[in-house]
């Protein structure tokens, strides 16, 4: 049996670590699209593209040379493992930009819907439900308050050593969210058929607990289908 989990949400969900979670469990493959996103708009920074600017040729151009590829959970662009370079804060304050134009989205979304063929795969990000698996075998989209959300990434960069105020970070959280949700193309929104699940009082461990009990209801016992990971 193969199992598709479109796992959906802003950011500060926990979305990336849940999603993570629950494919290690389950024993099955695990994409980040947004990792691919960032990679598109760390290539925009390195050429000095202005997304405001780019011709839809130039954009043509520029993914006949683009080849992901998804070996144990890690994402290669052509060849190359993604790492940290794509977590810059530069990278962050263009990427929504990229992620709105028409064609950066449609490779994407065409590259993505390949990577999640004849396999079974937790799939993270904006519009997995709604646009790249429509026909995903469950849907999960993970909510939280703004400032719940903020709160979550201030204590994760305060860690890190990084000089920023709370204010900053939630403003930043909100311009963010209200590009992603506004953009014409695939805006961030919960498919019809998605369970909706709000992350503001629940640790981690409860939501992945909330979505195993949602699995094993819908497909009973999950045990492991680990038909395509081969990777310990
Ligand atoms: O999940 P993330 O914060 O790493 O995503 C980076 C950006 O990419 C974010 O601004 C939203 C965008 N994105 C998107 O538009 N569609 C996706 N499927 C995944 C991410």
């Amino acid at each position: 049996m193969k199992i598709r989990i479109a796992i959906d949400g802003p950011a500060g969900t926990g979305k990336s670590t849940v999603a993570k979670k629950i494919a290690e469990k389950l024993g099955i493959d695990y994409l980040d699209t947004g990792a691919m996103y960032r990679a598109i708009a760390k290539i925009f920074l390195d050429r000095k593209l202005n997304p405001d600017e780019i011709s839809e040729k130039t954009l043509e151009e520029l993914f006949k040379e683009i080849k992901f590829d998804l070996k144990c959970e890690k994402l290669y662009l052509n060849g190359k493992p993604l790492g940290d370079e794509i977590r810059n804060p530069e990278v962050g304050k263009v990427v929504s930009k990229v992620a709105s134009l028409k064609i950066v989205r449609e490779k994407l979304t065409d590259i993505q819907k390949r990577l999640s063929e004849n396999r079974s795969i937790v799939v993270e990000g904006r519009d997995i439900g709604t646009v790249v698996l429509p026909n995903a075998e469950l849907k999960i989209f993970l909510t939280a308050s703004a400032t719940e959300r903020a709160k979550r990434r201030f204590k994760e960069l305060i860690s890190k050593g990084l000089k920023i105020s709370f204010q900053e970070v939630l403003d930043e959280i909100l311009q963010r969210d209200k590009l992603d949700s506004s953009r014409e193309v695939a805006p961030l929104k919960p498919a019809e058929d998605s369970i909706i699940i709000n992350t503001d009082n629940l640790t981690i461990e409860q939501v992945v607990e909330k979505i195993f009990e949602i699995l094993n209801s819908k497909f009973g016992r999950l045990v492991s289908i680990n038909e395509t990971n081969n990777c310990q």
